[in-house]
């Protein structure tokens, strides 16, 4: 997530060196093998904080740290959105029930670059609407990825999305989006789910951002909560409508997006 808001300053995105590009990829290919391995372990009956200590537990015995743990005060080492949740869902008590979808969020921390990918899944069988709005996002995504092209704009992947989103008959979340990233968790530019051609930052070579677009079934706002002793706001839909989210870390080349949140 980045807010929209908390970024108008600097909207340049820091170009990284070939070693650099490889540090990222391999924390972007840690950060995909733990949100596989922790993603096998979704099904009726387990909470969000055993989910959490999977993450947790497989990122630490990878040399890793789990980068949303003290992150602007946040508690847990992932996040865990059930349902109408948005995004930061904080794992707990809470027990995932036949029917529910959830959001896996984990960003891996290695030699200094953040590495950051998230996916819908599925808590054993789940309704139809359940299975439309998660195939929607995950296509949002990709349609945002392919949009990337060297020196085109932030506005070309959030136009892209939103077509997408549109024609299936959802909704993308404008207040939040993705971001770059690199020794910063969040770095600039913001990366919307909604926008004009053309318009935005410019995507340069070298860069690398998160493509994140959270869809929700009606165009309900959203409300925000605080979680204690930290910075960081959790959300749902105000409706308790669905919503849900992919996310991958993805660098510009001159040829293209590449993927590096890849196992
Ligand atoms: N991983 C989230 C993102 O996609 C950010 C989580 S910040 C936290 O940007 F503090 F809530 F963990
Ligand atoms: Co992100
Ligand atoms: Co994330």
């Amino acid at each position: 997530m980045f807010l929209a808001e908390e970024c108008d300053r600097n909207r340049h995105m820091t170009i990284k060196t070939k070693e650099e590009i490889q540090l990222m990829a391999k924390v972007g290919k840690l950060a995909a093998r733990c949100l596989e391995h922790t993603g096998k372990f979704v099904r009726p009956g387990i909470t969000t904080d055993e989910l959490d200590k999977i993450a947790h537990d497989f990122t630490l015995s990878h040399g890793a740290k789990p980068a949303p743990l003290g992150y602007k005060g946040y508690p847990k080492s992932i996040c865990t959105s059930v349902n109408h949740v948005i995004c930061h869902g904080v794992p707990g008590a809470e027990v995932l029930k036949e029917g529910d979808i959830v959001n896996v969020d984990v960003t891996c921390l290695l030699d200094g670059f953040h590495g950051d990918t998230s996916a819908t899944f599925y808590v054993g069988e789940v309704s139809e609407n359940a299975r439309k709005i998660t195939e929607a996002a995950k296509k949002a995504m990709e349609k945002g990825i392919e949009a990337i092209t060297p020196f085109g704009t932030t506005g070309d992947i959030g136009f892209a999305i939103n077509k997408f989103a549109t024609k299936s008959g959802f909704y993308v979340v404008e207040e939040i989006g993705g971001h770059g990233i690199g020794r910063g968790f969040h770095e600039d530019p913001f990366v919307p789910s909604f926008g004009k051609k053309g318009r935005g930052d410019r995507l340069l070579p070298g860069g690398t951002i998160t493509v994140e677009p959270m869809l929700n079934e009606t165009d309900a706002e959203m409300i925000e909560f605080a979680i204690p002793n930290s910075k960081i706001f959790w959300y749902i839909t105000s409706d308790k409508c669905l919503s849900a989210q992919f996310e991958h870390t993805v660098l510009i080349t001159e040829n293209g997006p590449e993927i590096l949140t890849v196992p």
